[in-house]
């Protein structure tokens, strides 16, 4: 079947179209995990494990679906997750999820291996935007990247934390997949197949990480996978004096991306941080991992009043949202949800997307009984 946008009315539809426009080595990148991708099924499977009790004659013409989340308010509860290469999906990358964001009043997350610099994004919207930290063996680097953030008017700063070392992603090692890409004769052909991707991909700006390539040339001249960068070049040593030095150096709400155990969501409000992404970074890096949503509460229960928990990953529906947020979570993100929709057909996708969610988010209110997030509570879950 041919796809086209206006018939995608879900993620999974978003995600075909992106299979039939991505070349397949980008495409499995996307769509890829670690291992056997146990933690990338389940980070979704998990929340068909949970139901929802709704109530009912609740009278819910008006639904304020907002939350405040890092100090900032956004318009849905649900953002998108910073993600990496967004030229590589789409010419437009990251000014097109930038520009769907901000019409949907909701946050964009930038990564420190985005290919379009923060001082562009700064200027070019100004809804909340979230930037992703990796820490660097170069720390030269390192202070660059906050300093470039702070300038641009990023309002948060993320600090990954699940990304010590490279996650075993096979479907990139079958594939080749690397940043940039190679141009082998496989490549080549399967970039003739896919003319529209071809095109915007060689016949705009040169691909590169935009904050990277003044200080590493893998990524943006030296082709590198995923793993293998951040294998090579991200700092194993990194521990919570360097988190809580990080913290101090950044002048704003702060996050800590790939918490997922109680213990170190408690030494998150230690070291002065304002939330926690509960997050296994979409089952890329440890295989076995728990999902998100079923920490979710644990968490909360624990540390809830202290810190804001965001539930990160495996979020395809607006119900998913629901229930994450009746088992405690402050907002919601997504890395996935809104790359298909990048890929299939840059900003207008993304907005098909995020519109997509919103509606269901919207709907599943009313249908639930609620009209505020703050009335999305425990006892409107059960577990099975
Ligand atoms: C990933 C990184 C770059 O591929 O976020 O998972």
């Amino acid at each position: 079947m041919f796809r086209r946008l206006k018939n995608c009315h879900n993620v999974e539809d978003l995600r075909l179209l992106a299979k039939q426009r991505l070349p397949g080595p980008i495409f499995h990148y996307i769509d890829g995990a670690a291992d056997d991708e146990v933690t990338y099924r389940r980070n979704t499977a998990s929340f068909e494990e949970c139901d929802l009790v709704p109530n009912v004659l609740a009278g819910v013409e008006d639904v304020d679906m907002s939350v405040t989340v890092m100090g900032q308010k956004l318009a849905m509860p649900l953002f998108c997750s910073p993600t990496a290469l967004q030229r590589l999906f789409h010419r437009d990358g990251e000014r097109a999820v930038a520009r769907a964001a901000e019409n949907f009043g909701t946050m964009f997350g930038v990564s420190a291996l985005g290919t379009v610099s923060l001082a562009e994004i700064g200027a070019m919207i100004s809804t909340p935007k979230l930037f992703q930290f990796y820490y660097h063996k170069d720390r030269g680097l390192n202070d660059a990247m906050v300093e470039r953030a702070q300038a641009a008017g990023f309002n948060a700063l993320a600090l990954t934390v699940d990304t010590i070392t490279g996650g075993n992603r096979e479907r990139d090692l079958y594939t080749g997949f690397t940043s940039p890409p190679k141009l082998t004769l496989a490549s080549l052909m399967s970039f003739a197949m896919h003319p529209g991707w071809a095109l915007g991909y060689f016949f705009s700006e040169r691909f590169q990480l935009a904050e990277l390539k003044d200080f590493v040339q893998q990524g943006s001249n030296v082709a590198v996978s995923v793993g293998e960068y951040f294998a090579a070049m991200l700092d194993q040593s990194m521990d919570w004096t360097d988190a809580e030095a990080l913290r101090a150096k950044w002048a704003g709400p702060f996050c800590l991306k790939g918490i997922m155990s109680v213990a170190d969501a408690k030494k998150a409000i230690d070291i002065g941080a304002d939330a926690i992404m509960v997050s296994n970074h979409g089952g890329r890096q440890l295989d076995g991992s728990r999902s998100p949503f079923d920490q979710i509460a644990e968490i909360a229960d624990a540390v809830g009043d202290d810190i804001e928990i965001i539930c990160d990953g495996g979020i395809r529906r607006g119900t998913h949202v629901l229930k994450a947020l009746a088992a405690g979570a402050k907002a919601c993100s997504g890395g996935r949800m809104y790359l298909y929709a990048l890929a299939a057909a840059g900003q207008p996708g993304v907005e098909r997307a995020l519109g997509n969610m919103r509606s269901e988010i919207e709907r599943g209110m009313k249908l639930a009984g609620v009209t505020a997030v703050d009335q999305l509570t425990r006892d409107m879950l059960r577990y099975r």
